[in-house]
């Protein structure tokens, strides 16, 4: 068997990819997202931002291949000024892995003409420590399943003191206490970490610090985990890998550690009117308001 750690899904950039693909045809997490944007934190702008300056600028943190980013700016397009029209915007764009970045880069020519980007090949921690103080400030900041890579109290301190303008939005989405990817962390500590940062963190920072934050419990959304039993299915094995954080699980792990993990899912999963075997996954979104009043 290979050596263990270096079976980790998020050390492997391709492997991850493929497994992360497979998991987001898998589950409509994008449309829940996407939701909770157009119901929170677009409302949000239009009452909340009364002078909207152009450009209107968006800083995302960690946005693997954009899905989720494309989405949300599609959302913000939405957003008006006061005669009416769309306002122009500016996202600038955080993410270490060069791949993911450079095939955002692709599909980010199919987004609105009204955004531009700016592509930052970095890790958080290394934006933040090059900061400079007269540099742009931000309208919203988003961290979408990517507040787990950082230190959420310096992260969050520092974009709501040096990125956030004087009025401002902070999201971060990422799974609810109740998720089963969290219960799977807690059950199999080896394959994932359980302690990992989560969104009861954001809002440990936001209430110690005083400022104004909203927990919206977010819709649940439905992944299709079927396949991850056939053993045959590649879609599957790639999905089964991707929810153990691991390489080629069926060929890397004992044949007992590949049934238990199966069995954990079959137990959290639920057989719909189709037939097909369904996870109930749980993300919840913690909306920070800068500048918003109390
Ligand atoms: C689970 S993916 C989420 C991608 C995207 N936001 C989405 O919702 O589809 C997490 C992303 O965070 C990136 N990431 C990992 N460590 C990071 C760090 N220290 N700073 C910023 N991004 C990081 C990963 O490369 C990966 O693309």
């Amino acid at each position: 068997m290979a050596e263990h750690n270096t079976l980790l899904l998020s050390s492997n950039p391709d492997a991850y990819s493929r497994s992360f693909q497979s998991f987001l045809a898998a589950t409509q997490q994008e449309n829940a997202i996407l939701k909770c944007i157009q119901q929170h934190i677009v409302p949000l702008i239009n009452k909340g931002i009364s002078e909207l300056l152009e450009p209107f600028r968006v800083l995302s943190v960690g946005s693997g291949e954009g899905e989720n980013d494309i989405n949300i700016l599609k959302a913000l397009c939405n957003i008006r000024r006061v005669e009416g029209e769309g306002i122009s915007m500016i996202n600038r764009v955080i993410e270490p892995d060069v791949a993911r970045l450079a095939t955002f880069r692709e599909k980010a020519e199919k987004t609105p003409a009204i955004v531009d980007f700016e592509w930052v090949p970095m890790t958080f921690q290394e934006y933040m420590s090059q900061k400079k103080a007269n540099d742009v400030k931000f309208d919203v900041i988003h961290f979408i399943h990517s507040i787990y890579y950082v230190e959420v109290e310096d992260a969050l301190l520092h974009c709501y003191e040096n990125e956030l303008g004087r009025k401002g939005i902070l999201l971060t989405i990422s799974h609810g206490e109740d998720d089963p990817m969290l219960k799977f962390a807690e059950k199999f500590p080896d394959q994932r970490v359980a302690s990992f940062p989560r969104n009861r963190d954001a809002v440990a920072v936001a209430s110690e610090r005083g400022w104004k934050y909203l927990v919206c419990p977010g819709d649940s959304n439905n992944l299709d985990i079927t396949t991850i039993f056939d053993r045959f299915s590649r879609e599957g094995n790639y999905l089964l890998d991707f929810l153990s954080n691991r390489m080629d699980v069926r060929q890397n792990e004992e044949k007992e550690s590949v049934e238990k993990i199966l069995k954990f899912w079959e137990e959290q999963s639920f057989i719909n009117e189709h037939g097909r075997r369904i996870v109930e996954l749980r993300d919840n979104a913690v909306i920070i308001l800068k500048g918003f009043g109390h």
